[in-house]
């Protein structure tokens, strides 16, 4: 299966899709690294921590564990990390090894960014939102009361490992979680993934190795071509947020404990197509296209009792909003956005409460 590459002006990594990829991290740890640091959690080590004990046998090394869970995703957990590695001997030439979801991958992503101003880090996502998404692109970060992913760093990885097989263990939520990103990805750049997602449920849902596969290379193929043009998203990468902005003022208004990441991206992308009917820039055929193929993928934790007001402020805070004006990524056709701040309010609300409702 193939490598694929990211190309920013500070360094060039390889991303390996291949199935018994995590037997291959020995040969990505620098020869003259210091200590390994694995940072992962206690489940996902249980499944896979005897494969890759081996493959960090020749080095120094450290397990580190880190809680799990989108509320533990803050600087006070990054910091307890740092403590441990001190404790444990680490240093300038220390490597951190991130095995994980997307949590994991962003938590000691962010760590091995400032630990010591920065250390290298090897990214292996387990999960199918992380290796699709959260682990391409050196964006690492944690949380804040006020927001998702405001304290953060870009540090791109020395090299990220995917292995589609570990995906067999992944609980169904958590693998429908991560199929939204892929949908994301057919909407703003691939118009051949999104068909795939919306003729192929059923393939698609029953793991089929050959749909996987594709979906992953698919996915990986294009993030690192929008990361390698746009490294700090001050252009073409925004397209990457289509359905985050509306998604992420969902976690927050139900405390991030209602919502998995994609099924609040997944819900921020119907509103996003909603938004985008209304300021006539997406014909209602595409629209409808959209929330079919997101509704196929459900279900969803439920809607009922959540103010369209309150999402419609939450917007506000977002990071993406710029000097009080939120910039939406609006489709306007499958495989194609426009990024504009340019909306009427009042279709801003209006969205949201259609999204609510279907
Ligand atoms: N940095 C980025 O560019 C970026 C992009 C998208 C999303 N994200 C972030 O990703 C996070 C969501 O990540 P996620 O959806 O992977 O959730 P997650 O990290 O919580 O992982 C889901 C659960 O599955 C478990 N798990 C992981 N791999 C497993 C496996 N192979 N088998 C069994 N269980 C396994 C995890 O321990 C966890 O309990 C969010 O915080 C989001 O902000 C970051």
């Amino acid at each position: 299966m193939p490598s694929f590459a990211v190309e920013t002006p500070g360094r060039r990594y390889p991303i390996l899709v291949e199935r018994g990829s995590l037997a291959k991290l020995r040969d990505y740890i620098p020869a003259r690294a210091g200590k390994v640091f694995v940072v992962t959690t206690e489940d996902v080590w249980r499944l896979y921590g005897g494969l890759l004990k081996k493959e960090i046998a020749q080095s120094p090394h450290e397990i580190l564990f880190f809680p799990g869970g989108e509320a533990r995703k803050r600087l006070a957990e990054v910091e307890a990390l740092a403590e441990q590695m001190m404790e444990k001997g680490g240093d300038r030439s220390s490597v951190v090894v991130a095995v994980g979801g997307g949590i994991l991958t962003d938590v000691a992503g962010f760590l091995a960014a400032i630990f010591m101003r920065g250390i290298p880090v090897i990214q292996i996502p387990t999960t199918l939102l992380a290796q699709v998404d959260a682990a391409i692109g050196g964006k690492t970060g944690v949380n804040l009361v006020a927001g998702k992913n405001l304290i953060g760093s870009f540090h791109q990885p020395l090299a990220v490992l995917i292995d589609p097989a570990v995906l067999d263990s992944l609980p169904e939520r958590e693998y429908r979680a991560g199929l939204f990103e892929i949908i994301k990805h057919g909407v703003i750049a691939d118009p051949d993934l999104f068909w795939l997602m919306r003729r192929e449920p059923g393939r698609v849902l029953s793991h089929s190795p050959e749909v996987v596969d594709r979906m992953i290379c698919d996915s990986v193929r294009l993030k690192a071509d929008v990361v390698s043009g746009d490294e700090k998203e001050e252009d073409r990468r925004r397209i990457l947020n289509f359905g985050h902005t509306f998604g992420h003022a969902l976690e927050a208004e139900t405390g991030y404990a209602q919502f998995l990441h994609g099924e609040a991206v997944a819900w921020g992308m119907k509103a996003a197509a909603a938004l985008g009917e209304m300021e006539r820039v997406l014909p209602r055929e595409d629209r409808e296209e959209i929330v079919e193929c997101v509704n196929s993928y459900g279900p969803f934790p439920t809607v009922s009792g959540i103010d369209p007001r309150r999402l419609a402020a939450r917007l506000k805070s977002d990071k993406k909003t710029l000097k009080g004006r939120i910039h939406f990524v609006l489709p306007e056709r499958i495989g194609a956005v426009r990024i504009t701040a340019d909306v009427d309010e009042r279709f801003v609300l209006k969205a949201i409460e259609d999204a609510l409702a279907c």
